[in-house]
């Protein structure tokens, strides 16, 4: 904590009140207005919270100018290069990288818990068969703490531990079976036997008339996908989970809220979203046209997998995921000419004044999904995958909340704009109108 103070002064009456200023590690200090209403009657407005630090967090680090991201402090691409997803998920779980016997022990853990109730095929078969996968995860995610009542109560740290054992350990087996049920096939039961990549690819990829297993290179990408993926401090699903769980909801629906958040396309969906993009792109001949479209105030085009909120420079993320590209199609033996698309498209935007001015770079979904197609998976599952990855984001910030002894239900304001108080009219007497409809397309 900081010893500095932060002064505001009414230009109006003069007064003043000085506010604590909390500072980070790393990374920009914080007022702290915890006390300012109280205090001064002011609110502050930031929709969006471009300027709003929402907790205290030890977990993820971004420098968004410098481009940097490190889980508990190890910078992303040294866990890329020399993790397991199962060590960083142990690092955002519990602070560090384990060693041996930590690692041994919480490979054990999560495997433990690899397979979901069988009732849970029932509930699968109540979706239709060309369900979005990510609605169907929004319910089954949802619908575990209808499965495991004994890991609900919040306050029971022994419980919390377990459910996000559970959840680590059950979302790569609801996300494959998503995968399977859209496919028409039978679902796969997990093996405890592969590490944790290779066991969510053969859940994906197996059949009974012929069994699977995934080679190393694949295993190793999955691995490095689900790595990058995995936490990103507070972005807008975090939020929203730690928002959910600020009420004590159980981590089963608050991990079902952060999905639901992450599917929107300026977030997690903007990985399935790319692809599209790329395959309408079509030619190296027709980006001119689609970058006019992305610059053109009155078309809602964006260009997906391009900007970001914190990184104003280019997202580590997406080096890592450029970078492995090619070593990846090539030991897949895949030769995809979006990648030779997508390589041009970024060159020319970062090229163009309106991206540099602005300081817009590739974000983790440019390259991302490129990988995941040359892996198998349509690009309907590319957001799942996601998901599968961030559920150790979540449920390592909604633990890291609970056990704050400060925290309290999040409950923002609001400045109010709408009618002051007014009298309810006699229907008889209530002014003549066109219809709704017509009013909003008039404006
Ligand atoms: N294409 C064209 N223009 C863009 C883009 C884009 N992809 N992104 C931002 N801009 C422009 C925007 O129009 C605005 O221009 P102006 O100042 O002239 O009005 C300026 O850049 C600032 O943009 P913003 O909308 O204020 O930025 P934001 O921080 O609110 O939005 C974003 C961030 C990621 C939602 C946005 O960049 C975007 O929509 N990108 C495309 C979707 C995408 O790739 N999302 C994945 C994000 S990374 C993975 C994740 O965390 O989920």
């Amino acid at each position: 904590m900081s010893t500095d103070t932060f002064t505001l002064t009414d230009n109006q009456t003069g007064a003043s009140w000085t506010f604590p200023v909390v500072a980070g590690t790393q990374g920009p200090d914080a007022i702290d207005i915890r006390t300012l209403y109280a205090e001064t009657g002011y609110l502050t407005l930031d929709p969006g919270f471009s300027s709003t630090a929402s907790c205290a967090s030890a977990i993820t680090f971004i420098d968004g100018d410098k481009g940097i991201l490190q889980y508990r402090g190890y910078d992303i691409r040294d866990l890329a290069e020399h993790a397991t997803f199962l060590e960083v998920a142990y690092a955002l779980l519990y602070g560090d990288l384990p060693n041996l016997e930590e690692k041994r022990k919480f490979e054990k853990d999560i495997t433990h818990h690899t397979m979901v109730h069988e009732q849970i095929h029932s509930f699968f078969r109540g979706f239709r068969r060309d369900a979005h996968p990510m609605a169907v995860m929004c319910g089954v995610v949802g619908a575990l703490s209808a499965f495991y009542h004994d890991s609900l109560d919040i306050r029971d740290s022994r419980q919390r531990e377990i459910s996000a054992h559970r959840l680590i350990a059950k979302i790569p087996t609801l996300a494959a079976m998503s995968l399977k049920y859209m496919l028409g096939q039978p679902f796969v039961y997990p093996r405890n036997d592969l590490n944790y990549a290779e066991n969510f690819l053969r859940m994906c990829f197996s059949v009974p008339a012929e069994d699977y297993r995934a080679s190393a290179a694949m295993a190793r990408a999955m691995d490095k996908i689900l790595i990058l993926h995995a936490d990103h401090e507070q972005n807008a699903s975090t939020s929203t989970v730690r928002l959910a769980g600020s009420s004590q909801a159980n981590p089963f629906a608050c991990i079902a809220s952060g999905i639901a958040s992450l599917w929107g396309p300026a977030h997690g969906g903007a990985n399935q979203a790319v692809l599209n993009m790329l395959q309408e792109i079509g030619h190296v001949k027709n980006i001119s046209t689609f970058l006019a479209k992305a610059k053109d105030k009155d078309d809602p085009f964006r260009l997906m997998g391009f900007g970001h909120r914190v990184y104003k420079n280019y997202d580590p993320r997406a080096a890592v995921l450029k970078s492995s590209c090619d070593a990846v199609l090539d030991e897949l033996g895949v030769a995809d000419p979006l990648l030779d698309l997508a390589r041009e498209l970024e060159r020319i935007a970062l090229e163009d004044e309106y991206f540099i001015d602005r300081k817009l770079f590739p974000n983790v979904d440019f390259y991302s999904g490129i990988i995941l197609k040359a892996l198998g998976f349509p690009s309907e599952m590319f957001t799942v995958l996601f998901a599968v990855a961030r559920t150790v984001g979540w449920i390592s910030q909604w633990k890291e909340m609970v056990e704050q002894p400060d925290h309290r239900i999040g409950r923002p304001r609001q400045v109010y704009i709408g009618q002051t108080c007014r009298p309810v009219l006699p229907l008889a007497e209530r002014p003549q109108r066109k219809p709704q409809a017509i009013r909003q397309q008039e404006g």
